[in-house]
């Protein structure tokens, strides 16, 4: 069988057969994200058509204003997952605290943390946006998850992904076991395996992605480095400059073409804008499966331990030779 015949159930399934204690519920985590991402796929593409465009008229626990898609996709996946019986929680953006599995519904020995909807301001444009996940195996004891069993390092992540809905639509993942991508075949309603063992090209296209827009607010440390990119002063030569605004489409170029993806701090938010444990972390466990380099600047991502459950932290990943370039140029200050 070719790769291009291979769904997403049956890659999973291969996967566990080469646990013999593995139980099903982890397959049937990934697998229920994978229907949540058919379902939110369906309506990130008639958006437009119906009535699914525009802002909900709240705003998130970060102070953001609530997309309708947003609210849509979260409620997708929390139906999909907190009615599934293998999670025991569920961590979101769109949530300040953790969602519980309503009474009456069997839960399993995950967690979750979402990203529904990453990208949100580019939805009324018509603009790629994606939805990621971070999957931990619960610690605790008892029915209910607990924050700590959220809060875990990235490195204990079990699994890591993101879908992104794009001219077409791909499921991305890692087990720990390489980076695999799977392109939906709208036709049939299946992911296919496209993209087996992703790995980051090197030395890779010189690409920069940034918000240059903030440059004011940067560093002097980060202002030197992107000035070095712009110039193409540094033994890589010239670079070109892409930002698409939307972090899973941003690093999704960065996985396939190589280069660096930054969300730096700045002078009034030292933390950056991304999170930490539904944002970060997964696309930095993905990243390194590939070859990749994640940091906040000064430390691997995999290895900061979370303090809450909405925090935020720079962002700089991509190539290892840019991404620890990056991190010299910051340590100057
Ligand atoms: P979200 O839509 O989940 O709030 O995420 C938004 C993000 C991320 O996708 C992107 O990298 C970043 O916001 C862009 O922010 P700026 O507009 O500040 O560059
Ligand atoms: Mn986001
Ligand atoms: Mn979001």
């Amino acid at each position: 069988m070719s790769d291009s015949m291979v769904t997403v159930e049956q890659f999973i399934a291969e996967q566990e057969r080469e646990h013999p204690d593995a139980t099903g519920a982890f397959t049937d985590v990934l697998l229920q994200m994978s229907l949540a991402a058919k379902i939110i796929a369906r309506s990130v593409n008639k958006a437009g058509l119906v009535d699914i465009l525009g802002a909900a008229g709240t705003d998130n626990v970060h102070g953001e204003e609530v997309q309708k898609l947003d609210e849509y996709a979260n409620d997708v996946i929390v139906e999909i997952l907190g009615k599934g019986g293998s999670v025991c929680g569920i961590a979101s953006e769109e949530s300040e605290r953790l969602i519980l599995i309503p009474e009456g519904y069997e839960t399993g020995p995950y967690v979750i943390s979402i990203d529904p909807l990453d990208g949100s301001s580019n939805i009324d444009v018509n603009i790629s946006v994606g939805t990621i996940f971070s999957i931990h195996r619960k610690r605790s004891t008892g029915r209910d998850v607990q924050e700590s069993d959220v809060m875990q390092l990235g490195s204990e992540q079990c699994a890591a992904g993101y879908v992104q809905y794009g001219s077409s639509t791909m499921l991305v993942f890692t087990t720990g076991a390489g980076a695999h991508g799977f392109t939906l075949d709208p036709s049939i309603g299946e992911f296919l395996l496209s993209h087996p063992n992703m790995k980051m090209p090197r030395p890779g296209k010189r690409i920069y992605s940034i918000n240059e827009g903030y440059a004011p607010k940067w560093s002097d440390g980060q202002r030197r480095l992107v000035e070095r990119f712009r110039n193409g002063e540094g033994e890589e030569g010239s670079f070109s400059a892409r930002y698409v605004g939307s972090m899973v489409a941003d690093f999704h170029r960065t996985l396939l073409r190589g280069g660096i993806f930054m969300y730096p701090g700045t002078v009034d938010a030292p933390g950056g804008k991304l999170r930490l444990l539904y944002e970060v972390a997964p696309l930095a466990f993905v990243c390194e499966q590939a070859g990749g380099q994640a940091s906040d600047g000064r430390h691997r991502v995999l290895d900061i331990e979370p303090t809450e459950l909405h925090q935020r932290i720079p962002a700089f990943m991509g190539s290892p030779e840019l991404v620890e370039l990056a991190e010299r140029y910051l340590a100057e200050g």
